[in-house]
């Protein structure tokens, strides 16, 4: 056990509700965020709850050049697919080979299953999302654009062994890390909690 530690409510509630999502339009190209402030991303990434403790996040960062070989191999993976059924859009393979090269960094999203452990599929997805969420809020607090997106090859199984995931393993997107193109930050928008709760007394 260690000391109590003293939260700043007000500033935990501020961030909380602050934190956005900035997308690939709005990132500010070839200007890269330091590599430290992505490692602080990936730390409080790994404090999220998790179950048994089975930490079943996996995280992959590209970065530079790296960006190229991720976005050349959805690209490649989308052409293989779509020519196979029919429905090939140079558009869409154009966009997939070319925003990852947009951002700073992105970070694939894992989900490692650890089937000594029991624990139902939804638990272990729960704790990676929870660490996304952490790396939301540490990017938010940074002031840097960001999103959770689950486009691209995030749901082609013939995907996952570039992540080193295995079959029960899951991709669960991609996390986009860039530095804002502009300094206004976007407007929040969700319904009232009172609609979505019911209390019992
Ligand atoms: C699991 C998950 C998947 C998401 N996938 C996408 C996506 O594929 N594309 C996208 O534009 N945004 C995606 N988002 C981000 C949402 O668009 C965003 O959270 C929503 O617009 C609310 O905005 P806010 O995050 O600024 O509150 C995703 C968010 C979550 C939690």
């Amino acid at each position: 056990m260690m000391n109590k530690p003293i939260f700043n409510v007000e500033e935990v509630n501020k961030i909380i509700r602050n934190r956005r999502s900035m997308f690939v339009a709005q990132f500010k190209e070839n200007d890269p965020v330091d590599d430290s402030i992505i490692s602080e991303l990936l730390e409080n990434a790994n404090w999220a709850p998790t179950h048994k403790l089975t930490e079943p996040w996996r995280f992959i960062v590209f970065s530079g050049e790296g960006l190229k070989k991720f976005a050349e191999f959805q690209a490649d993976l989308y052409k293989q697919r779509s020519e196979k059924s029919g429905n090939f859009s140079e558009a869409t393979y154009t966009k997939l080979k070319e925003n990852p090269l947009k951002a700073s960094h992105v970070i694939a999203i894992g989900m490692r299953r650890d089937l000594k452990a029991n624990l139902p599929e939804m638990e272990e997805i729960a704790a990676v999302a929870m660490a996304v969420q952490n790396m939301y809020l540490t990017a938010s607090a940074r002031g840097l654009a960001a999103y959770w997106g689950t486009g691209g090859c995030t749901f082609w199984p013939e995907a996952k062994e570039f992540f080193g995931l295995g079959e029960a393993d899951q991709l669960m997107g991609f996390f986009f890390v860039a530095k804002p193109a502009s300094d206004r930050w976007p407007q929040g928008k969700r319904s009232p909690i009172s609609e979505k709760v019911t209390w019992i007394k």
